[in-house]
């Protein structure tokens, strides 16, 4: 599918939102949303995370949504014919670089999911928790076998962005997002029936305010918002473009939002009840393979846990790509819009993510220099998810925030929201958010973090 082909591609406004829910729901909601929760100490975490998402988050997704569907361009361009002549565009470069990198260590992520539905189908997982943990440990430190998932998943998504089974994709998530609601739900209702569930529901949503004295919690918790809604890097105005002008950008985007906070809130719904129920269970130092280590002991528990546990991990994987889609769509519009050719652009982008995703790869375990890194002192693709995710993501926003809030023009924002006769109610409040509160509120926690960081 060339760029011309796929302008104002979305049939109908289902079709929009689906595609947008596919590229926002993905790890970040199951995977990445709960090991921050553990991380940042449990529910006050997850009202930090809301606060973002509804405050901070939701107008700038309106923004991308409506600057994307005024220009009908890819990032870069974007900026460059909304305000010719002006550096911009840069914000456009800094997006399609925050794709690449992100991309770079998802991948991994993903792969490992994609073992999980043959060790799960197989049994291959099984014992108790330290034999759980230390399958997932020796796993991830094996280099070969995972540098090989890596591969096969990217490859995948090039194949995806390629053949135009893009179509197919886009069917199947429509049967595949329900089923994976609906499994969630069930997953959530067997953890919440477990011995010692309360007491992870109470770390869930009982908060303990005293953690928020840290700026960390609060930097994390915007990262997390930005990622998990696939907003700061140009994503939903390459997405925008594609929109019709007789869908409204609001509804949408209510949509999308809700959809992506509502999988990861349940996410968090199956892992601490059915964590804490497992004794000595530590949610700070789960990581990465916090959901790799406690969703197989919860098949356990279940009649028919092996493939109800497969089942799960294939949807997760089909939520991934269409994830990873999104995020390799984005430096491919950009360097199709410079005149590349789609199928040259999609196999070096893929070449260049896969060479920077093998450090990833080999941080967790296999290469012991890679593991720890000197002064950070983190593994590399911790380092990757941090440089992107809590620091490239929120300065992208709050850039497309001030350009579209002040250089574009809230205004000029609100009559492309109200185009074709739609209404936009709360407009007044929404120039009043994408104008101050978006971008004070994102610079104030920058700045806290960077105090704390050198302060410490
Ligand atoms: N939102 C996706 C997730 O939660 C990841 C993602 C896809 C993304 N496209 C993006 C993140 C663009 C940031 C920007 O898994």
């Amino acid at each position: 599918m060339n760029a011309n082909e796929s302008r104002g591609a979305w049939g109908s406004r289902i079709g929009f939102i689906l595609a947008a829910a596919g590229s926002a729901v993905g790890l970040g909601n199951i995977w990445g949303f709960p090991m921050q929760v553990g991380r940042g100490g449990g529910a006050a975490f997850v009202l930090v995370y809301l606060f973002c998402v509804f405050v901070i988050c939701f107008p700038i997704m309106i923004a991308e949504l409506a600057l994307g569907r005024s220009s009908s361009r890819s990032p870069i361009e974007a900026f460059a014919v909304t305000k010719p002549g002006t550096r911009w565009w840069l914000v456009g470069v800094l997006g399609v670089c925050a794709g690449v990198g992100i991309l770079s260590f998802y991948a991994v992520i993903a792969g490992w999911t994609i073992a999980y539905i043959w060790f799960t189908a197989t049994g291959a997982v099984a014992g108790n928790t330290e034999q759980i943990g230390a399958f997932f440990s020796a796993f991830v430190a094996s280099g070969g076998r995972n540098v090989m998932m890596t591969i096969l998943v990217l490859v995948t998504t090039a194949c995806i962005l390629l053949g135009g089974v893009r179509k197919g994709i886009e069917r199947a998530s429509k049967v595949m997002m329900p089923a994976l609601l609906f499994l969630l739900i069930a997953l959530a209702l067997r953890a919440l029936t477990l011995p010692g569930a309360t007491q992870g529901l109470a770390y869930y949503m009982r908060p303990d305010f005293s953690l928020l004295a840290n700026p960390q919690v609060f930097n994390a918790a915007l990262g997390q918002a930005f990622f998990s809604l696939s907003l700061g890097m140009g994503c939903m105005i390459t997405y925008g473009s594609y929109l019709s002008r007789k869908t409204s950008i609001v509804v949408s985007a209510a949509w999308v939002a809700g959809l992506d906070t509502a999988v990861a809130l349940l996410a968090g719904l199956i892992i601490f009840p059915a964590g804490f129920s497992i004794a000595g269970f530590d949610p700070t130092a789960g990581g990465p393979g916090l959901i790799f280590t406690v969703l197989p002991r919860l098949f356990d528990t279940m009649p028919g846990g092996h493939l109800f546990g497969a089942a799960f991990f294939v949807l997760l994987t089909i939520a991934a790509l269409t994830s990873t889609i999104s995020l390799l769509e984005v430096p491919t519009a950009a360097l199709v819009d410079r005149g590349w050719e789609r199928k040259k652009a999609v196999l070096a982008l893929t070449a260049l993510v896969t060479v920077l995703a093998i450090p990833s790869v080999l941080s967790q375990g296999a290469v012991a220099s890679l593991s720890s890194l000197p002064v950070v002192n983190m593994p590399f693709l911790d380092l990757m998810a941090t440089v992107w995710n809590n620091w490239a993501l929120p300065i992208g926003g709050l850039l497309i925030a001030i350009f579209v809030g002040w250089v574009w023009g809230a205004d000029n924002a609100i009559a492309e929201l109200t185009a074709e006769g739609q209404t936009l109610p709360g407009a007044p409040l929404w120039a009043f958010l994408i104008k101050y509160v978006c971008p004070l509120a994102i610079l104030f926690i920058i700045v806290m973090t960077a105090r704390g960081m050198f302060a410490a």
